[in-house]
């Protein structure tokens, strides 16, 4: 992972661009990043805030030999990685709320986009995103992000070393991913779980067919999270919108 990098310095979205780089061929382990994005894509199609030289605004690029539906379980991977990596650089308490978002106390400081190329079962590759407030300060952030978001400098108080961070990522990374690959989602499950801010917690849900409220008891073996209702019934979610409630 990252033996290929491509760096720019002001693009739309590291995300197309990386997409790109895998059609034409690129290399596992591709990291494609900017400096300034001013395009950046979030989940569900909102915006991501890219400022210049704040963050690291990276897409990886793998080609996993999984199955389709296993797919969100990379998106988990890259959540311990990150994760890991966070603490191990700036020794930060960083918590995972499900699927993708990496939070410092109440605030967010990392989120990732996994996005997929697939004919019918097989995967071709996937692109990682990751946006992680790195340098970001308190008035970097537009006015409706500013009780949400929260970077890496604001929380430990000193400039980040972004390259050396990304190398540590990168060798973290791989090691979560070769091990997946040969021994499975276990290990990954487990790490997710210590890290989860989401397990144990009461959550209400919105998915597209349904709005319930829940215990988030973990995941499942194929990294699908429970929740279990008032009635001890246990629900599997795939993709929702979370709320947290005080309960
Ligand atoms: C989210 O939490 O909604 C996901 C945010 C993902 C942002 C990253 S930044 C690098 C890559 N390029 C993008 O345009 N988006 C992802």
């Amino acid at each position: 992972i990252g033996q290929n990098v491509i760096a720019y310095d002001e693009v739309v979205s590291t995300q197309p661009l990386a997409h790109e780089a895998a059609a034409k061929g690129a290399v596992e382990g591709t990291i494609v990043l900017a400096e300034l994005q001013t395009g950046g894509k979030g989940r569900l199609g909102r915006p991501w805030h890219s400022a210049k030289g704040t963050g690291i605004w990276m897409s990886l690029i793998i080609r996993p030999a999984i199955p389709l539906p296993k797919t969100p379980q990379m998106t988990l991977l890259t959540a311990v990685a990150v994760a890991t990596t966070i603490r191990e650089e700036t020794g930060l308490p960083v918590k995972i709320k499900w699927p993708n978002d990496i939070f410092i106390g109440d605030k967010k400081v990392c989120g990732i986009l996994t996005e997929l190329n697939a004919e019918s079962d097989r995967v071709n590759y996937l692109v990682i995103g990751i946006g992680l407030n790195a340098n970001s300060v308190e008035s970097d952030f537009p006015s409706e992000l500013a009780q949400i978001a929260t970077s890496l400098r604001i929380e430990s108080g000193e400039p980040l070393k972004r390259v050396s961070f990304i190398q540590r990522l990168c060798r973290i990374f791989e090691e979560e991913y070769d091990h997946y690959l040969q021994a499975g989602f276990e290990r990954v499950k487990q790490e997710w779980e210590d890290h989860s801010y989401t397990i144990g917690k009461w959550v209400s849900l919105q998915t597209i067919s349904q709005q319930f409220e829940g215990r988030a008891v973990g995941l499942d073996e194929e990294g699908v999270l429970k929740v279990e209702d008032q009635a001890g019934q246990i629900h599997k979610v795939y993709s929702a919108d979370v709320n947290y409630r005080a309960n």
